[in-house]
């Protein structure tokens, strides 16, 4: 016999909005999940049916844009309305949470508009009809009951009352807290193209990164890529052309460290997350030139290519015509570098993951934009990867970024 279909609350940060859906999809995915999702455009709450709770605690178990989940008990537009359904919430199922040998607590939350926490206790007595019997607990309670005033997305244009308001349960905290303990503030080793612990998560997210997997990533730089993936159990390899940021010895990205120390490397990140042993390995190589055995395949490649504004596009190769490095020289030959055009990185970025990706495997890299000449038809492609999710970060008024995630959908032709 299936469950009853129950309707819960997803409340989302506030941040990188134009993620959203594509990482809770690519969540529900992963785990075959399958919910139904009542969302409006832009506003930090969907209403979403599901039949079994462990579903709604398995995604927020992996979602950082997600702060919490509750089993909705009353919403309603008009406060009146709310108490009254409150009132006709079924007591065996309140009973289930709120008992007298269980401690509870009754958190508030406003969306646009600021309280005093006197005020917010006065809204909280106003629940003083439920029968709340255990004993009051304001850290680690076993029941948290939350209500939520939402008083629209216009800070300039705030209304007296709200426009919505909910009470309910909470089910399941998301992954906000995971944004501090991968905080790149206090990570051993960066450079200066680190990408910040959310973004890194979204993108283990979006790859469908899972306990075992095998993850890539070219452009490795200083690891930051490898550091979420490996958090979710994924075996990390990467590459990257930079000899010197793979020995973590390039200038200091921080402005109060003189000289890099011996913390500076990627193994000494993954040892500061106790996550040494998904570490396999990072290799100094030019993409342009892949090394890898034809049968080499990988689940994920997550990756965010050189963009020429901070770090150099370069691969190997000489402008001058019929070079020839002699046998006696070779040992000591020190190639040149070329540059490593943005296009040519792309299409050499698809051709690779086409032919190492597992099949259904997943490409998660960035792909920079001026924010005026963006049309989809640039959108890198190929004919073995299809485009699953495109998110934009805006990063200057002309500028932006956005994150591609293709998944391999057959093997390309010898
Ligand atoms: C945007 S950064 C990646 C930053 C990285 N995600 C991190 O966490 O530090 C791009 C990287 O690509 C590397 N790169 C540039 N050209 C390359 C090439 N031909 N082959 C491999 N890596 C290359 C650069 O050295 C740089 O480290």
């Amino acid at each position: 016999m299936s469950e009853k279909p129950i309707v819960y609350l997803f409340w989302f940060a506030h941040e990188h909005l134009d993620f959203r859906r594509a990482e809770i999809n690519s969540i529900l995915e992963m785990y075959n999940i399958n919910i139904q999702i009542n969302a409006q455009k832009d506003y930090p709450y969907w209403l979403v049916t599901a039949t079994s709770e462990d579903a709604i605690k398995k995604v927020a178990n992996r979602a950082v844009s997600l702060r919490f989940c509750l089993e909705l008990w009353a919403s309603s537009e008009k406060l009146q309305d709310l108490h009254n359904g409150l009132r006709l919430y079924p007591l065996e199922k309140i009973r289930k949470h709120i008992t007298k040998d269980k401690s509870f607590k009754v958190s508030i939350e406003t969306f646009c508009k600021h309280f005093s926490q006197a005020e917010k206790i006065k809204k909280i007595e106003s629940f003083s009809y439920l029968p709340l019997e255990g004993p009051v607990k304001l850290k680690n309670p076993d029941t948290t009951l939350c209500y939520i005033e939402f008083y629209g997305l216009k800070p300039n244009n705030i209304p007296d009352e709200p426009y919505m308001y909910f009470f309910g349960r909470l089910v399941a905290n998301g992954q906000r807290e995971l944004i501090q303990k991968l905080s790149l503030k206090n990570r051993n080793f960066i450079g200066n193209t680190s990408m910040d612990a959310q973004l890194s998560i979204i993108m283990a997210n979006q790859a469908n990164v899972k306990s075992s997997d095998l993850v890539l990533d070219p452009f490795v730089g200083s690891g930051s890529l490898l550091v979420a993936a490996a958090y979710f159990g994924g075996y990390t390899l990467g590459t990257d052309i930079d000899f010197l940021m793979l020995h973590g010895r390039t200038r200091p990205t921080r402005i109060t460290q003189k000289v890099r120390g011996k913390d500076d490397s990627i193994i000494a990140n993954m040892n500061q997350y106790e996550l040494t042993s998904y570490h396999l390995d990072v290799l100094v190589s030019d993409f342009s030139r892949p090394m890898w055995h034809s049968n080499f395949r990988v689940d994920a490649i997550i990756t965010d290519p050189p963009y020429g504004i901070r770090e150099s596009t370069e691969r190997i190769g000489t402008t001058k015509k019929n070079l020839i490095v002699d046998a006696k020289q070779m040992s000591v030959h020190i190639p040149s570098k070329i540059n490593y055009e943005l296009p040519q990185i792309f299409k050499d970025l698809l051709i690779f993951s086409a032919r190492h990706l597992k099949l259904n495997g997943r490409l998660v890299c960035w792909f920079p934009f001026f924010r005026d000449q963006y049309s989809e038809d640039q959108l890198p492609s190929h004919p073995c990867l299809q485009i699953l999710a495109n998110c934009e970060q805006t990063l200057s008024n002309y500028t932006s970024r956005r994150l591609l995630t293709y998944v391999k959908i057959k093997e390309p032709e010898v």
